[in-house]
């Protein structure tokens, strides 16, 4: 399997057994990723960090399986603080950046922005999400969370539920659980509902997802419920996102219809879709599905920086 030097923008640019080989070594990656086994995999390898939106767990998850493998990391925040408020454009600022580290990290609020900033790298682009385009590395902590509590990735029922248009988690996490043959339900209202590019993409892949707005009629069959936040900053009209805001959230009373062994996922941050009493049930995975970000993230660093592999 070769993902020395790859740009990672879609994960359309994966093939299934390509994220099944990314995942067996998350798997080995995870007592560097608690710290119980140190080693410096990457030595002497540094990572441009470049988040032009705010982030918490991306950021920090990249920041922390890089620093535990010894790779040093630079990193710009906002783009006031660069030159980019000076008037310099994104292939400017990728093409210094570039001359600096060996590997960038980009997110950016336009959809897109990584495929370009990777047309202008020597060095592999990671999209750590564009706009209301994709996320493929969270996707990747997703399936790593999924195939760690349900065993297998294999046909699962999934309910996507929440802001399936602008969600970049769920646009790319839709069309990776196509690629394993799991059953799709999309619950969302009508404007929010996922857009067609990707349920054309998804449908021609062979999944045939069905579309409601009624979440109650579909969590007793799911076996994974994964709820995203409505993405306020990306509607163009605040009375829009208004009407929409708050209209799904999970709460014990709601999880008495679930089977017992299905499991709650969020990429987070939770705004209020998730009750704070769901946090100590045995379905709540989102905790740990952040923390995942860690051992997935230097498996993806290892495998593109030519890293020492465990
Ligand atoms: C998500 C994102 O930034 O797309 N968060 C994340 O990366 N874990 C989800 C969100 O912001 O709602």
């Amino acid at each position: 399997m070769d993902f020395y030097d790859r740009d990672i923008v879609s994960i359309r640019d994966f093939t299934r057994e390509e994220i099944e080989y990314l995942l067996d070594l998350s798997e080995k990656m995870m007592p560097y990723a608690t710290g119980d086994k140190t080693g410096r995999l990457l030595d002497g390898k540094i990572l441009g960090n470049l988040f032009f939106e705010p982030s918490t767990r991306t950021k920090l998850s990249f920041e922390s399986a890089a620093c535990r493998l010894g790779c040093d990391v630079i990193d710009v925040s906002e783009m006031s603080m660069t030159s980019i408020s000076k008037g310099e454009t994104l292939a400017d600022t990728i093409r210094m950046v570039d001359a600096y580290c060996d590997l960038i990290v980009l997110r950016h609020p336009y959809e897109g922005a990584a495929r370009l900033a990777a047309k202008f790298s020597q060095n592999p682009v990671i999209n750590a999400g564009d706009g209301a385009g994709s996320h493929p590395t969270q996707t990747l902590l997703d399936l790593f969370t999924m195939r760690q509590s349900k065993g297998s990735l294999d046909g699962l029922n999934v309910v996507l539920v929440g802001d399936l248009k602008y969600g970049r988690t769920v646009h790319s996490l839709a069309e990776a659980l196509t690629m394993f043959g799991a059953k799709l339900t999309l619950v969302a209202p009508d404007t929010l509902q996922m857009p067609d590019e990707i349920v054309n993409h998804i449908k021609d892949k062979g999944c045939d997802p069905v579309k409601t707005a009624n979440l109650e009629d579909v969590i007793d069959k799911a076996d994974v419920l994964y709820i995203t936040r409505i993405q306020r900053e990306r509607f163009p009209d605040p009375t829009e996102y208004k009407k929409v805001a708050g209209m799904y959230r999970i709460d014990n009373a709601m999880l008495r219809e679930a089977m017992s062994d299905m499991i709650v996922m969020h990429p987070l941050p939770r705004i209020d879709e998730i009750a704070p009493e769901v946090d100590s049930s045995e379905h709540a995975k989102y905790f740990q599905q952040a923390f995942n970000g860690v051992p997935v993230r230097m498996a993806l660093l290892c495998a593109i920086l030519g890293g020492e592999l465990p």
